[in-house]
């Protein structure tokens, strides 16, 4: 059960969403109109767009680490 690399290396993390991305994704699940989380990930609706935002700053503020973790929405 692996969990996504989310550090800003653009390959393989985050580095290439824009922060609206981001933010609709942790509140809303869906991602380019797909489903972006799965178990034990839940959506977060009861964030503020500000909270989700802040989250965001301080995951594009870390080191980049290159680890390609392959996807896995299969339904459980
Ligand atoms: C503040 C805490 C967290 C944030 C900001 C966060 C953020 C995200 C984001 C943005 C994605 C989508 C990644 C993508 O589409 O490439 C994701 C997916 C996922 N997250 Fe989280 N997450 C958090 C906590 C957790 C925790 C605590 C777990 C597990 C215990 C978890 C498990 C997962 C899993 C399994 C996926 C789906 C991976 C896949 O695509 O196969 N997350 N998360």
């Amino acid at each position: 059960m692996p969990t996504p690399n989310l550090t800003p290396d653009k390959a393989t993390g985050i580095g290439n969403w824009s922060e609206e991305k981001f933010v609709k994704a942790l509140k809303s699940g869906i991602k380019d109109g797909e489903a972006a989380l799965r178990y034990p990930m839940k959506p977060y609706p009861e964030l503020t767009d500000k909270e989700a935002a802040a989250i965001y700053k301080y995951l594009m503020s870390i080191p980049s680490i290159s680890n390609k973790v392959e996807r896995n929405l299969t339904p459980q």
